[in-house]
């Protein structure tokens, strides 16, 4: 595999001095998307938040800034973002009010009914299986918590199309693809949101 190659794959699971490099721009280079995500969010007020493959750890940051009653778990498999993501937040940590946890999205260590908000930016494309993967989310909400997907690719642009060729197991789904798994995982009340003029797609689903 050659050098670009990857450091694309390393989007994937950042490890290694490869991984290092990659997670370094992932909190800026990411910034834009979450927050216009983030914008879709009802006026809720969640007690207990959990940020799903969390990268570098700024999403959960900002997660803690909007909602400053509430807890964020931020998780992620690869050890080298769970690192990066409890320096970001050292503070928040430090009095409690970030929890960061090595762990699969497949096999979520959450209490069932626990949690009111889920978040997921730029990771369902790794995901082992979509409706495996959003029936544990399920599990750990509340009835009537919501989970907030954000991606930058549609599953038709040209760009997701390319990454897919680089990135080992990378799949980008269309929003009718992400809507009907949703539905199969127990989540009623989805709605999609498209950008209007970049591949940029927000889900939002009710349990
Ligand atoms: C492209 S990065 C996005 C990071 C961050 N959410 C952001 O928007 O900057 C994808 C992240 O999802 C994580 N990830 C992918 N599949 C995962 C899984 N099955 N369980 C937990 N984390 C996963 C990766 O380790 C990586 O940190």
């Amino acid at each position: 595999m050659g050098l670009l190659r990857r450091y694309f794959n390393q989007t994937r699971k950042p490890e290694g001095r490869l991984g290092g490099l990659m997670i370094c721009g992932m909190n800026s280079g990411h910034a834009r998307l979450a927050d216009w995500g983030m914008g879709h969010l009802p006026g809720i007020t969640p007690q207990e938040i959990m940020e799903l493959g969390c990268g570098a750890g700024r999403n959960a940051g900002e997660l803690l800034k909007r909602f400053p009653g509430a807890r964020v778990t931020a998780i992620d498999y690869s050890p080298l973002s769970v690192k990066k993501t409890k320096e970001y937040n050292k503070a928040m940590t430090a009095c409690g009010r970030c929890r960061v946890q090595q762990c699969d999205v497949s096999d979520l260590p959450f209490e069932a009914g626990s949690l009111d908000l889920a978040t997921a930016f730029e990771t369902i494309y790794f995901w082992p299986g979509l409706e495996r993967c959003f029936a544990q989310v399920a599990k750990a909400l509340k009835q009537g918590g919501y989970f907030l997907i954000c991606n930058e690719s549609d599953g038709m642009d040209a760009t997701g199309r390319k990454f897919e060729q680089i990135i080992d197991g990378m799949i980008c789904y269309t929003p009718e693809q992400i809507e009907a798994a949703l539905n199969k995982a127990g989540f009623s009340e989805v709605t999609k949101e498209h950008h209007p003029n970049k591949p940029w797609i927000t889900v939002l689903a009710r349990k």
